[in-house]
């Protein structure tokens, strides 16, 4: 099978990337959102972020021409065009209102066409059951998607060969790396990362050193771009606890318990970046 039209269902930070990505390499893209405010501000978004490639010179002029004219903006997911080879979900992190959507699609889309979710961490195979697990997979973006060349492939227990493979050639063609991962919680990236987050809160709570200290550590004598509180606050310290808790939950191994300062900071809503406040202040 040759995937030629995707649909991506969420046009948010994640959705508007990842039809970035696929409009570049002339695939046709479904950009479907709830509103058409929505879709119309993701589409903007990917103008200005293609801008920027043409000024950067990674792109030409008629490059973005194409990629702009490559996109279809889709208000409400029934709409969803019913001859896409590929859908990929990008809404927020919520299990329900995923397979709510994957249950309109399922009725609505072709029955040959593959499903993917861009979840950070629910499970593949929780979220599948119901609607041809053999051709659901995972497709585990990075942000931000245009530079980031990662993407986790994730196989739920009924994924087959084929449609792993698909994906991988898929992945290939966008110029990204796939790397083949099973599905456990966290899948490799958040099973890594998010404990070592959790671990310099805990070391922050304990007075070890300061936030900023603690940053320059992992900065300076492990060569991070960026310090773990600082990526915190990046990523969203509700986001980073909802994933401890699902790796908590799906480990049952205290290990993974998240540290209570971040349960405290989420509770007091000192978010990050977004809230203006998390570990370090931001200007609004
Ligand atoms: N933000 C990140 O850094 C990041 C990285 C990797 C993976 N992810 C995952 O990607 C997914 C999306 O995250 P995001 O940060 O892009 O979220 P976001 O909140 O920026 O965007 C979600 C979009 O989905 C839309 N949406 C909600 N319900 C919908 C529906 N019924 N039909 C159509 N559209 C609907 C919203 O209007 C919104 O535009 C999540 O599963 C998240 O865990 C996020």
């Amino acid at each position: 099978m040759s995937i030629k039209k995707v649909s991506v269902v969420g046009a948010g930070t994640m959705g508007n990337g990842i039809a970035h990505v696929f409009a570049l390499k002339g695939f046709q893209v479904n950009l479907v959102d709830i509103t058409s405010e929505f879709v119309d501000k993701a589409f903007l978004t990917i103008s200005k972020n293609l801008d920027r490639q043409v000024k950067k010179e990674t792109i030409k002029e008629e490059d973005k021409t194409n990629a702009l004219n490559n996109i279809t903006k889709v208000v409400g997911v029934e709409n969803t065009p019913v001859d896409s080879d590929l859908v990929i979900e990008a809404i927020y992190e919520n299990k329900e209102t995923k397979i709510g959507i994957f249950n309109i699609i399922d009725k609505l889309i072709k029955a040959d066409s593959i499903f993917a979710s861009n979840t950070s961490s629910i499970s593949i195979t929780e979220l599948s059951a119901n609607f041809r697990p053999e051709n659901f997979i995972g497709m585990h973006f990075m942000n931000p998607v245009p530079m980031m060349q990662l993407v986790e492939i994730i196989r739920g227990y009924s994924t087959t060969d084929n449609t792993f493979s698909i994906i991988k050639e898929l992945t290939l063609k966008l110029d990204k790396v796939p790397v083949e991962v099973y599905d456990y919680p966290g899948f490799i990236s958040n099973r890594i990362l998010m404990p070592m987050i959790n671990e310099a809160v805990f070391a922050l709570m304990e007075g070890v050193a300061s936030a900023k200290d603690i940053d320059t550590v992992m900065k300076l004598g492990m060569n991070h771009p960026m310090g773990p509180l600082t990526l915190a606050d990046f990523i969203g310290l509700d986001v980073c606890l909802a994933i401890m808790e699902v790796l908590y939950d799906g480990f049952n191994d205290t290990k993974y318990r998240p540290c209570p300062l971040l349960k405290k900071m989420v509770a007091a809503k000192k978010l990050g970046r977004k809230t203006g406040e998390g570990f370090f202040k931001y200007d609004k």
